[in-house]
């Protein structure tokens, strides 16, 4: 029997309904959840996935800026922008979009974010609050909304072993602490892996977060794992596709992500959820 798909289309409808009832609820206090993005130059993907942001905001009730500033743009002037956000009490997140133009150094433009408006969740004290486990900070969107699909499809990670191919500090890092944090047993792959198959294959959950089109073949996954593809790749037909070879992989696996309309409608949604979290935060 195929696998299941996991739907993060309609998780991410469903969700986006409580977060506009949310949104509401704190403009009638008085407080309307705001997020700051900037955009600096004109990288396309980068402008489609800004526009998206700014569109979920809306639909949701967010009251959303939008920043787009020149490629240009000096490191000591995108930090006094970030400065200005973080002294705007209108203003809950601020989001940077990544990649910025190489002459701009992104870990200090980071850093710049004030750590409660840091709804991406790349801030050094949102990272050192979710390797500890201690309050505060936010989880970055991505990994987030893995586990939301893999709470939403009832998936009990405890002693479970979850293998998350790739180790950004966007996803794959992130992802393996939230895993731990649920007592999976966590393996962490990456490039320098050896004998990839060999690990993947112990996965009963396992997370490609690579970048790389049918890295995960059918022969690398165990029948029955649940699949979650991160991967966003174009193939040689311009077609948008995972990480995961998905038609071979969904006849093993119990539960899939498709790329599109798997993990990446959830980021969108986990960003307008921290949004909303920052302001109730602001709100006491
Ligand atoms: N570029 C690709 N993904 C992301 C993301 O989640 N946040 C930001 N700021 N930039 C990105």
């Amino acid at each position: 029997m195929p696998a299941q798909l996991i739907d993060g289309l309609a998780l991410s409808k469903k969700l986006r309904l409580q977060i506009a009832q949310q949104a509401q609820a704190l403009s009638e206090q008085g407080l309307r959840p705001g997020l700051a993005v900037v955009l600096v130059g004109e990288d396309p993907a980068s402008q489609v996935y800004v526009r998206n942001k700014i569109k979920a905001c809306e639909e949701a009730g967010i009251h959303s800026v939008l920043q787009k500033l020149p490629a240009q743009t000096s490191q000591q002037e995108l930090l006094e922008h970030i400065a200005a956000l973080n002294a705007d009490a209108s203003i809950h997140g601020i989001l940077v979009q990544l990649p910025l133009p190489k002459h701009l150094d992104a870990d200090a433009v980071i850093e710049a974010i004030a750590p409660e408006k840091d709804v991406d969740g790349f801030h050094i004290a949102s990272a050192g609050a979710l390797m500890t486990g201690l309050p505060g900070g936010f989880w970055p969107c991505t990994p987030h909304g893995c586990l939301q699909m893999l709470d939403a499809i009832g998936c009990e990670l405890r002693g479970k072993h979850a293998v998350v191919v790739g180790r950004s500090n966007i996803v794959g890092k992130p992802m393996a602490m939230m895993l731990l944090a649920r007592s999976a047993t966590v393996t962490i792959c990456h490039s320098a892996t050896a004998d990839l198959g060999a690990i993947t294959r112990q996965a009963d959950v396992l997370v490609a977060a690579v970048g790389k089109e049918k890295l995960i073949t059918r022969e690398m996954v165990k029948p029955g794992a649940v699949v979650i593809d991160v991967g966003m790749n174009r193939n040689a037909q311009g077609k948008l596709c995972g990480d995961v070879d998905f038609e071979q992989v969904q006849q093993v696996a119990s539960w899939i992500t498709p790329v599109p309309g798997g993990v990446g409608p959830m980021t969108i949604t986990m960003l307008l959820a921290n949004t909303i979290e920052s302001a109730q935060r602001a709100a006491g």
